[in-house]
């Protein structure tokens, strides 16, 4: 009898929003989602600075990754080249390590998921449930012009790839925002506005979650 107990799994930390990693820490998480030049890493930057959130973007960990020589860093430079989304084990195991060896326990996770496998995984995986999804609503035309005035060096900040990206982020990305606003998780933001209109908006979706969780 004692051992079916000790069995049991507790699936009760699936239903919180505070998940727990490997280590036992407990995490707060919100996702920072939007197309490619919607905003988000120029927005969670001045989240980080205004509600003491630690910024992880997934596409900024799989750069990491490639430069750091690992032995997936060629298959994810052919996928970033070609705008397509890396497997999930991978970019869900970098997320996982960074959020362990933060000091930190909240989160802005930018970029992730990318699509419903990414989604899945993570969820499986780490058992966290996002806090709330920021999804940043801007045009393709403004987000084009965005990108091809980027200046970072990036690979796939060239015309060609950003269609396929574009296309990838209508039809995996966006079903993957429409999950989480059926289940009233979404909070929008029009993000084809000056950096700082965003940023209003933004701190209102934050200082109401701050309200709601007191
Ligand atoms: P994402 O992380 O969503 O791909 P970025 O934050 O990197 O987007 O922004 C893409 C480019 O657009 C950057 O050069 C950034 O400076 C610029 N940018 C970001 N937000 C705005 C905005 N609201 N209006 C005009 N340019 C913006
Ligand atoms: O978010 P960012 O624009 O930095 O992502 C750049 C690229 O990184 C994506 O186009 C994709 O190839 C890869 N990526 C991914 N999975 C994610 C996030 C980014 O494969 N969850
Ligand atoms: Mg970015």
């Amino acid at each position: 009898m004692g051992a079916v107990v000790d069995a049991a799994p507790t699936l009760a930390s699936n239903e919180n929003t505070n998940g727990g990693l490997s280590s036992g820490k407990k995490v707060t998480v919100v996702f920072v989602l939007g197309g490619p030049g919607s905003g988000k890493g120029t927005q969670c930057a001045n989240i980080v600075e205004h509600f003491g959130y630690t910024h992880l973007s997934a596409g900024d960990l799989l750069r990491a990754e490639i430069k750091s020589g690992s032995q997936n860093g060629t298959m994810i430079q052919n996928m970033i080249q070609e705008g397509k989304i890396v497997p999930s084990e991978v970019t869900v195991k970098l997320l996982q390590q960074a959020m362990e060896e933060s000091k930190n326990d909240k989160f802005l996770i930018d970029g992730f998921p990318r699509n419903e496998e990414n989604r899945a995984a993570f969820e499986n995986v780490t058992k966290i449930i996002p806090e709330f999804v920021l999804f940043f609503d801007c045009s393709e035309e403004e987000m084009e012009r965005r990108l091809l005035n980027r200046n970072q060096g990036r690979v796939d900040d060239n015309i060609e790839t950003i269609r396929k990206r574009f296309k990838v982020f209508i039809e995996s990305s966006l079903p993957v925002i429409q999950y989480y606003s059926s289940k009233g998780k979404v909070r929008k933001i029009d993000a084809g506005k000056p950096v700082e209109e965003v940023f209003e908006a933004v701190k209102s979706v934050f200082s109401s979650a701050v309200k709601n969780a007191q």
